[in-house]
């Protein structure tokens, strides 16, 4: 099977660290590139992380093109809280030995979907500032592209930035709305899904087992992950959403997805980056998107310790 050839838009990030790792350890994919984008950190500092990540990886060959370091209209809004003040929580990682691309991430985007019209999935697992910014700069992307398959948005889930609004979509809401009406073949995967998806202290214990940099990498972040978790949301182990995005590209049974109408609310109030879904077709507008809405939750897990392990292995010998 020929693999499927992705691009990670990401704000490394300890999650996202973790959806590198996890597309690393897939050969359901090729990884054609990461871009990088403000959220979980700067623009800046989630460019060391990603190039790190690979390099910690052995993949150091994979392109990362440094992306937008601000919100379309928002002002920034970072997370140290949640990830750490470098991103990636209590882990520390060599600086990186390579450079990002010299191409801005929108470019970089817009060149290698053209180049393969019809071949190119996009996993975006951030604020999706790079992607709108694309679609605005080249709209026979929205054609050319294979499949979209997003991390965001909480359609009946209460929100992780605000009561309502869900991080990647309150960061930047101009551009998920952007994102979301531009006629991209899109699957939503929000917290409605994402939240019922926990890696445990002892999952973690079972990675460590492996006696490998790699493990001891998701330990270090994770355990970071994990505090926020217990004293914000009062939940035993972390979220890990933005592997299970990626794990979707290659395993879209581990969901069940309904076809819907989706919008974000960017009217500025309340509700600002809230994501809502018009379930009973009140306003007779055409399904934009496909949205996750139900998990088998500890099969995803149980792929995304089996393929660390295979990665640790892969990376010791
Ligand atoms: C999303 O926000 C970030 O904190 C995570 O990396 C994930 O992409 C979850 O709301
Ligand atoms: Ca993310």
């Amino acid at each position: 099977m020929t693999p499927k050839r992705i691009i990670i838009d990401t704000d490394p990030g300890i999650d996202d660290a973790l959806a590198i790792l996890l597309a690393l350890a897939s050969p359901e994919v090729q990884v054609d590139g990461l871009t990088i984008v403000h959220g979980n950190c700067s623009a800046d500092q989630g460019t060391v992380n990603a190039l790190s990540v690979l390099e910690l990886a052995q993949a150091a060959h994979v392109p990362v093109a440094k992306g937008c370091s601000l919100p379309l209209v928002q002002p920034s809004l970072l997370a140290p809280e949640t990830h750490g003040k470098t991103g990636i929580g209590y882990a520390q990682l060599p600086p990186p030995k390579a450079r990002p691309a010299a191409q801005h991430a929108v470019d970089f985007l817009i060149e290698r979907i053209l180049a393969a019209p019809g071949e190119i999935t996009l996993v975006p697992i951030g604020p999706l500032t790079n992607l709108a910014m694309a679609i605005r700069r080249e709209p026979r992307i929205v054609e050319a592209v294979k499949e979209v398959v997003i991390m965001g948005g909480a359609i009946r889930h209460e929100g992780n930035t605000t009561p309502l609004a869900e991080f990647n979509t309150y960061v930047d809401p101009h551009a998920a709305h952007i994102v979301y009406h531009s006629g991209m073949p899109i699957t939503l995967v929000p917290l409605d899904v994402t939240y019922q998806c926990i890696l445990s202290d002892a999952d973690v214990a079972r990675l460590l087992e492996q006696k490998s940099p790699v493990a001891q990498f998701i330990a270090d972040a994770t355990r970071f992950y994990m505090e926020f978790h217990d004293e914000y949301q009062q939940i035993d182990g972390c979220i890990i959403n933005d592997p299970l995005a990626l794990a979707l590209v290659f395993a879209p049974q581990l969901v069940d997805t309904e076809t819907l109408y989706v919008d974000v609310d960017i009217s500025g109030g309340a509700s600002m980056g809230k994501t809502f879904a018009d379930f009973y077709r009140m306003e007779d507008k055409a399904p934009n998107m496909k949205v996750a809405l139900g998990v088998r939750p500890r099969d995803f897990i149980e792929l995304f310790l089996e393929r660390m392990e295979q990665l640790c292995q892969h990376i010791s010998n």
